[in-house]
């Protein structure tokens, strides 16, 4: 999950967590695949070597800087062996496998997320080793034709970044994904060969139900049959992994002392049956679940894809409305802050007339003063003067 505390911090994410190093244990000889699946991985096997006489041995990679990428998408059910091939692939080359984990490659940081995915591929350059994209269509989708959105920006450089490191990449890279129909055009064009991963038939399901067995420890009863289990489920090679860990839990789980406890046809046989369940459970969706349709009303039975559609338009529509929000918000919050600035502006025109009509006042007051005080002087002044001139006259007069 994208961790907005750790994102904080690392906004480039942190380039130990982006990757999972693997050295590879398992070879293609605990793999049973189809024939044509088989030829293509050796294939695939042949054109890696060559093409490291070719650009390392023969100094070509020096000359020729892009295109040199050897870049492989496995696609097929989930089940069917792809993560266990790629590793396979490494172990037969003697790299080591670099498992890419998308959780911390998306960064809710703009840009974040297409500098991690530059960092990943730097990471194996450094380290030589196979680069693993499992699930691949998560992050080689289509990119977006018009670009409104932060989201579809962010999209479309995730991918093209992605286009120019496989240009530049001079290793192998692998791709897993289920539904290689999601892949972006450009990007397709740049993988060298896919190769199909099929359902495996009955008689490769009997050796995968052999294969996922310790041949001397296991203790199998009797009974068991793997060729009538693998003519009976037309499972996948997860799928019997599962049924044999189950069925062998089940056996344990018997009363009695450990030592005698084998493993009988019944305990496979429930365990399959538990997994194809399970597993139809987690292919159901609400609306396919009859009780949930009927609920829903009549006519309500949408189908898993449907539904998949559904939510998926919605989650595009909830992006859509936190993009058309945010910048809402944005100017809310930028009226509220000019208010604030206009109210502290009017407060201090306040402030300066007031103390403007103070000092007005003031000075008035100092001018009555000092008016009084002349006027009085003159009243004074005249005063006498008409005094002395009254007198004068009466001097005369007398
Ligand atoms: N073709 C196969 N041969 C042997 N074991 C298989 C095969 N396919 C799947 N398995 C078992 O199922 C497990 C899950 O397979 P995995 O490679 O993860 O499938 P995918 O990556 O295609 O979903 C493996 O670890 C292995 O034990
Ligand atoms: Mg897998």
């Amino acid at each position: 999950m994208a961790n907005p505390f750790r994102d904080l911090f690392f906004p480039g994410g942190r380039p130990d967590e982006l990757v999972e190093a693997l050295v590879p244990r398992r070879t293609f000889a605990d793999v049973v695949l189809p024939p044509a699946t088989r030829r293509a991985l050796d294939n695939a096997l042949v054109q890696i070597r060559k093409h490291d006489v070719i650009f390392g041995d023969w100094g070509l990679g020096e000359r020729h800087a892009t295109g040199l990428a050897l870049a492989f998408n496995f696609a097929g059910p989930p089940g069917t062996g792809k993560t266990i091939c790629a590793e396979a692939v490494a172990h037969a080359l003697g790299k080591r496998l670099l498992v890419v984990r998308y959780a911390e490659l998306e960064s809710q940081w703009a840009g974040a997320t297409a500098k991690n995915v530059s960092a990943v591929f730097a990471s194996a350059r450094e380290q030589d080793a196979v680069l693993f994209f499992d699930e691949a269509d998560a992050i080689a989708g289509r990119r977006f034709t018009s670009v409104d959105q932060g989201y579809q920006r962010e999209a479309n450089a995730v991918v093209n970044v992605l286009l120019r490191e496989l240009e530049e990449f001079p290793g192998v890279v692998i791709f897993a994904t289920n539904l290689a129909a999601n892949f972006d055009p450009a990007f397709e064009r740049r993988i060298r060969t896919h190769i199909l991963f099929e359902m495996p038939g009955a008689e490769e399901r009997e050796r995968i139900w052999r294969a996922q067995i310790h041949a001397r420890k296991t203790p199998l009863a009797e009974d068991v049959d793997f060729q009538a289990l693998a003519n009976l489920y037309p499972a996948s090679g997860g799928d019997i992994k599962n049924a044999v860990l189950k069925g062998a839990q089940m056996a344990i789980a018997e009363p009695g002392p450990d030592r005698g406890k084998q493993i009988a046809q019944r305990h496979f046989a429930e365990a399959m049956q538990e997994v194809v369940a399970a597993k139809r459970v987690m292919e159901q969706s609400l609306f396919t679940d009859p009780a949930m349709a009927a609920m829903a009303g009549a006519g309500a039975l949408a189908t898993s894809d449907g539904v998949r559609d559904e939510v998926d338009a919605l989650a595009t529509r909830l992006v859509e409305v936190e993009d058309a929000v945010l910048p809402v918000s944005e100017s809310l919050r930028r009226v509220e802050a000019s208010q604030a600035e206009t109210r502290r502006r009017l407060d201090e025109v306040h402030a300066a007339l007031a103390a403007q009509r103070e000092s007005t006042e003031e000075s008035l007051r100092q001018t009555g003063i000092v008016l009084g005080g002349r006027l009085r002087t003159l009243f004074w002044v005249s005063g006498s003067a008409l005094a002395a001139a009254v007198a004068a006259l009466a001097a005369a007069l007398w």
